[in-house]
């Protein structure tokens, strides 16, 4: 049986190598060397396609339902995390706006390398939270069963909201971009 909480760790550690991307890009956009705005507008296709719609929806739309009813800590802690993917939605949503802008205007340059450094180190954050508190109280307070149907559940979010064999293609984009970038 795939546990829920393997699925979402494998899929934390393709978010943080783009994240690392990230960072990498925003490093060269405070550097002031040439704007690539080709791998930015890339990067920010696979956080909505892969790290929204993808990963965060499998969280927010089988995940977190469960857990708020299995326990009060489960509540909360889906509450906080589901709050969490509001900002980054916004976040992300005026960091896409920066982009065509910041090519030839040095404030909105910047301003996107700040946001750029928002998101790595929010997400980051996140990450850390689910790994650790997330992890455990799925583990403390939802049965066998239970686990086994969110990761039945995962696979038909997976399928409804990007379509079989599309994660594959993230992948080799964040592997990439991560090749292009990371520091
Ligand atoms: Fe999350
Ligand atoms: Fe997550």
């Amino acid at each position: 049986m795939d546990e829920p909480n393997d699925v979402l760790r494998t899929e934390h550690e393709a978010i943080e190598l783009l994240l690392a991307a990230v960072e990498g890009m925003a490093a060269r956009l405070h550097s002031g060397a040439a704007f690539p705005r080709r791998d930015l507008e890339k990067a920010m296709t696979v956080v909505t396609e892969f790290a929204d719609r993808c990963h965060h929806a499998k969280e927010e739309k089988v995940l977190f339902p469960v857990l708020t009813k299995a326990s009060p800590a489960g509540a909360e802690i889906s509450r906080r995390l589901m709050s969490d993917h509001k900002a980054f939605r916004k976040l992300v949503g005026s960091t896409k706006e920066l982009i065509p802008k910041g090519e030839a205007d040095p404030k909105a340059r910047a301003s996107l390398a700040k946001n750029l450094d928002t998101y790595t180190r929010v997400l980051r954050e996140h990450i850390l939270i689910e790994n650790t508190d997330l992890f455990q109280e799925v583990e403390r307070s939802l049965t066998e069963a239970q686990r086994a149907e969110i990761a039945r559940e995962f696979e038909r979010v997976e399928e409804e909201e990007i379509g079989p064999g599309v994660h594959e293609k993230y992948h080799d984009m964040i592997h990439r971009l991560a090749d292009a970038y990371a520091v």
